[in-house]
């Protein structure tokens, strides 16, 4: 795990994160759904890396609030990988229920049998759960994670006994504000979590990111690349165009399609500029970008 390393953590944290891992690593887990999944991208930022690790070494639940592609869900996938445990990962976005949290009986064609949901399954096997965008689930489907979310750590089975929490079992909620259609926490499963506040990815992690996923890029181009973005942030912030443009996910996609043979510009149009709807805030974002990315570069 020589990210880990590169990242800085603590020392002592890593033995304690190492020693959780060996407590727990080895149990069986019945089914495909149990396995450690290598995280797709590495999540840069040693502070909230740690933050985060003491909270689940304390047995707590964690809520990583913040604007869209801050990290959150690379953040919860590599704290998973890192304690060595299976995740499952619940959106709240969908007409998420308490039966299809906590599982439902079903019949199979020959009997009744309990087909048990991703909340059953994290408390059962000991699995991370994460709780994507939890300020949008509805009351009566949290209700049911109370005593799940608090020292209780009970999760009730209606029509079964109560299953007590496998010890190693954690919960990640995410949520994201800012834009419409979000909203604010329930206070009582807010003060369920130890919260973290995800910030804007530091201008040299970006670079450091840039350069891993794609090594084929140039110097300049990715000092250029990360420039556009902080000057949209920073254009954000002053009001002058709207949070949509700043943009990680958009700009990451767009280094994938120059990488196909479209012109940076167009690329960085398409990933960043067209996703504003304003037709003044979109020349602007245009002009940083073009001012930046000179027409002739391919
Ligand atoms: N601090 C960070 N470290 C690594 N990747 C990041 C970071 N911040 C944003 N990203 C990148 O942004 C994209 C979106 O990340 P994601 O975790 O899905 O964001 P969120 O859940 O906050 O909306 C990913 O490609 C991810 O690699
Ligand atoms: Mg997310």
């Amino acid at each position: 795990m020589n990210w880990v390393e590169e990242e800085g953590i603590r020392p002592g944290l890593r033995q304690a994160v190492d020693e959780f891992k060996r407590k727990y690593e080895g149990e069986t887990i019945s089914g495909n759904r149990g396995e450690v999944l290598v995280p797709r991208f590495h999540y840069y930022g040693t502070e909230m890396m740690e933050k985060a690790i003491c909270a689940l070494l304390a047995q707590k639940n964690l809520l990583l609030c913040g604007p869209k592609a801050t990290g959150k869900n690379v953040l919860a996938e590599n704290l998973a990988y890192l304690f060595g445990r299976p995740y499952w990962n619940v959106s709240f976005h969908v007409n998420v229920d308490a039966s299809y949290l906590v599982g439902t009986d079903t019949f199979d064609g020959d009997k009744v049998v309990f087909r048990p949901g991703p909340i059953y399954q994290c408390a059962k096997y000991g699995g991370f759960g994460i709780l994507d965008e939890i300020n949008m689930a509805k009351n009566e489907a949290i209700a049911v994670l109370h005593a799940t979310l608090d020292y209780r750590r009970i999760l009730e089975v209606s029509g079964y006994d109560r299953l007590e929490l496998h010890p190693a079992t954690r919960f990640i909620g995410t949520m994201n504000y800012g834009y419409a259609g979000t909203r604010e926490l329930n206070e009582a499963l807010g003060s369920r979590f130890l919260v973290l506040q995800m910030p804007v990815i530091e201008e040299k992690q970006l670079e450091k990111l840039l350069r891993r996923e794609y090594p084929e890029i140039s110097k300049a181009m990715c000092r250029q690349l990360c420039a556009i973005f902080y000057e949209l942030d920073e254009k954000a912030g002053n009001l002058e165009i709207s949070p949509r443009a700043v943009d990680l996910r958009g700009l990451l996609d767009a280094v994938s399609v120059m990488k196909l043979g479209l012109s940076p510009l167009e690329a960085m149009d398409m990933g960043i500029t067209n996703k504003v709807f304003d037709s003044t805030e979109r020349s602007i974002i245009h002009d940083v970008i073009a001012a930046r990315i000179p027409k002739s570069w391919n």
